[in-house]
C-alpha cells in the first residue's frame, strides 16, 4: 500500500507523521497541497520523487539545502504512483478540487524525461513555491 511504501522509503527523513525535521527534511504535511496548488505542481511533485532534488529551498519559512534522493531507479511506476497518492491525502493533506490520482502510465511517461536533481530544482524555481 502507499502507506507501507511511505514507511519504507520516505519516513526515515520526512518522518512517519509527515512533519519532517526542521532545517533538515521538509514537511510533507501541509506542504504537498501547496505544491499541488501551483500550476505544473502535479508534474513537479512527480519529478521530485522520480528524479530527486538538489538545491536550497524554503518551506514554511525554514531553509533546506539537502539532497532528496531519486526513487525512479529503484521503484516501479505503480509504486511511485501509490506513494504520491498516499502523501496527497495522508497527514491531513487535502488535494485540490478535481484532483485525479496519479497513474502508473503517467509515471512511465514522465520517466522518459530523464531529469537530474538540478533540473528539478530549476523547475521548482519556475513554480513560485
Ligand atoms: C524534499 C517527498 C524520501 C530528503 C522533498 C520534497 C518532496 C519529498 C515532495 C520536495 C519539497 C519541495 O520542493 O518543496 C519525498 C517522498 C519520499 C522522500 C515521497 C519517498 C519516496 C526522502 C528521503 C530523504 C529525503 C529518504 C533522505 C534521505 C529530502 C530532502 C529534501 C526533500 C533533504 C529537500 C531537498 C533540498 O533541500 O533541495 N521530498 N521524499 N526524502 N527530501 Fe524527500
Amino acid at each position: 500500500s502507499g502507506q507501507a511504501l511511505y514507511g519504507q522509503y520516505c519516513a526515515s527523513c520526512h518522518q512517519a507523521n509527515g512533519q519532517g525535521l526542521p532545517g533538515a527534511f521538509p514537511p510533507l504535511a501541509g506542504h504537498v497541497p501547496e505544491i499541488l496548488a501551483k500550476k505544473d505542481g502535479r508534474t513537479y511533485l512527480l519529478d521530485v520523487v522520480l528524479f530527486g532534488l538538489q538545491g536550497q529551498i524554503k518551506v514554511k519559512g525554514q531553509t533546506y539545502n539537502g539532497s532528496m534522493p531519486a526513487w525512479g531507479p529503484q521503484l516501479k511506476d505503480d509504486l511511485i504512483a501509490a506513494i504520491l497518492n498516499h502523501i496527497t491525502t495522508a497527514f491531513g493533506n487535502k488535494p485540490p478540487a478535481g484532483f485525479k490520482p496519479y497513474t502508473a502510465d503517467e509515471v512511465k511517461k514522465e520517466r522518459a524525461r530523464k531529469l537530474t536533481p538540478q533540473k528539478v530544482y530549476a523547475l521548482r524555481q519556475t513554480l513560485k513555491l
